[in-house]
């Protein structure tokens, strides 16, 4: 009797994992826009599952809804925004404080239309701008993997948002002036990879949603507007993906890019901060040939050109430094720099392939927005952990070690060697970014 049981437990470990392995290679194959009719046997729901498992990883579901080390999915994460924090909700099964008691047509209304199951309006700060345009059966294939995860009974808390903001009504205004709910549409003269890209950066990916310029309503131009913009309150800059000056991708290589997406560091480049995050929780986990759609896609947006008035032409026109100023921050710099900085990122300023950014000649550090280098030199700087990249080097916290004016001097050195140039950064500016939330 023992021994059947055993034999019997085998057997069904056997098919379960059988099928695991055959979803798990085949689910991902599957096409984005393919209608899903059958759900017939136990193998097609596997499928179903597995194929929403990936697409939830490609929506970056997990990286708002989820607290850091706390319950997938559970929400409660803390998201700040100019006019106040939300606070995202439960999505797990539970039928009280989840969505267990939805059915997959208020999930698609959520996605696609921004209206939650009890009708009321969706703040934009859950990208739906964006996710309106995944297909009704990618939105069925991961509401059917939300139903399977653990139900997490945990409620959830009010958004803290100022006046006017906390009127969900005026929502219905917000909505009239910049949403218009729509799936993606095939452009029929590009490729399908092309096309497989532009579906996954407008929608799942939500790339517009943070590298983007809104206005003083926080809409922007759209799901491919990718022009660049700080996000507020964190005060990282997502730099325009189209700009020469910045972090288009017809910079680098297809493999090159793929590696950069992928691991969130290639041989010249690495990922900080919220994109970063963006890699750990979502890019790692995509197929290859999903980011190489996405690369495609990208690499045949136009490029802007650099704008008339650079970056270099600002430093040399700012009024309240003279040439006398600037060349003794420069020398000052210097030093600061062969204290604090040498030893890994290299007297003439090459880093070390793949472990120590260059700084030389990197856009990041010359770009007019100064945000981003000066986050990392302040609060150090992390690369995510990926599958491909397990152990990344890390930068070190410099904001308790330098004063204000020492990091002005420093950054503004390493913007203006080895020929790089940029303006010059103030003690004020560095001041204004001590006090950012890090998270
Ligand atoms: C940038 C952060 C962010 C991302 C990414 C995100 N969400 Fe959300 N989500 C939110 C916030 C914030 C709300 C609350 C909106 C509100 O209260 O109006 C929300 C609301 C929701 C709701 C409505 C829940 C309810 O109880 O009303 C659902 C469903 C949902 N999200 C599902 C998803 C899915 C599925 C994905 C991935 C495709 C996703 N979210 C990605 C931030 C996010
Ligand atoms: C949560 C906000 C957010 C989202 C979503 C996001 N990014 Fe970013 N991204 C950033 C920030 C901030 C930076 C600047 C930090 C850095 O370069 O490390 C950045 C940097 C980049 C860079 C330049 C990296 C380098 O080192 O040159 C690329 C390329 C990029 N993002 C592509 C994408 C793509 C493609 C998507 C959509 C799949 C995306 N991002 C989604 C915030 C975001
Ligand atoms: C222990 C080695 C180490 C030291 C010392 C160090 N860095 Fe770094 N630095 C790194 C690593 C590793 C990264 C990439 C980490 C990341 O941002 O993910 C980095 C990233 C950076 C970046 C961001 C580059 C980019 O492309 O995103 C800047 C700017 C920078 N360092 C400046 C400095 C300055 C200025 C100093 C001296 C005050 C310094 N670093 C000292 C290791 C170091």
């Amino acid at each position: 009797m023992k021994k059947m049981l055993i034999h019997f437990f085998v057997v069904v470990l056997f098919l379960l994992t059988g099928i695991s392995v055959y979803a798990y290679f085949v689910g991902y194959r599957v096409d984005g826009n393919a209608s899903l009719v059958s759900f017939g046997t136990s193998t097609d729901r596997a499928l179903l599952i597995r194929r929403g498992e990936y697409l939830t990883r490609a929506g970056n579901c997990f990286g708002c809804h989820t607290v850091k080390g706390g319950a997938a999915y559970a929400g409660g994460r803390i998201l700040r925004s100019e006019y106040g924090n939300f606070v995202s909700p439960n999505i797990t099964p539970d039928s009280v404080t989840g969505i267990g008691s939805w059915t997959s047509n208020d999930f698609w209304l959520a996605l696609h239309f921004g209206k939650a199951k009890d009708g009321r309006l969706l703040y934009p700060a859950f990208p739906y701008p964006n996710y309106s345009q995944i297909s009704r059966a990618d939105a069925e294939a991961m509401f059917a993997f939300l139903k399977t995860i653990p139900a997490i009974s945990q409620k959830n808390p009010d958004h803290e948002l100022r006046f006017p903001y906390n009127q969900r009504r005026l929502l219905a205004f917000w909505r009239a002036m910049y949403f218009k709910p729509a799936v993606f549409a095939e452009d029929k003269t590009k490729s399908p990879e092309w096309n497989r890209g532009a579906y996954l950066v407008k929608g799942l990916g939500h790339c517009s949603a943070c590298h983007s310029q809104r206005n003083v309503f926080g809409a922007n131009d759209g799901v491919s507007d990718f022009s660049g913009g700080e996000l507020s309150q964190i005060q990282w800059y997502a730099p325009s993906l189209l700009h020469t000056n910045e972090a288009h991708l017809q910079n680098w290589t297809q493999n090159e890019a793929a590696t950069l997406l992928k691991t969130g560091v290639n041989h010249k480049s690495v990922m900080s901060g919220p994109m970063a995050e963006v890699v750990f929780d979502s890019l790692q986990y995509l197929t290859d040939a999903d980011i190489n759609a996405m690369i495609t896609y990208l690499q045949a947006i136009p490029v802007t050109k650099a704008d008339s008035v650079s970056a270099l032409d600002q430093a040399l026109t700012e009024p309240d430094r003279n040439e006398k100023t600037k060349k003794q921050m420069m020398q000052q710099g210097a030093v600061l720099y062969r204290t604090h900085c040498m030893d890994c990122h290299g007297a003439q300023g090459e880093g070390f392939t793949s472990v120590y950014p260059a700084l030389k000649g990197n856009p990041g550090l010359q770009m007019n927005s100064i945000a981003n280098p000066l986050l990392v030199i302040l609060a150090g700087g992390f690369a995510p952990v990926t599958q491909l990249n397990p152990r990344p080097y890390s930068m070190p916290p410099f904001g308790p070690v330098l004063s204000d004016s020492e990091v002005a001097i420093l950054l503004s050195y390493i913007r203006n060697s080895w020929g790089n140039k940029a303006a010059f950064v103030t003690a004020a500016e560095v001041n204004h970014y001590r006090t950012v939330p890090m998270d």
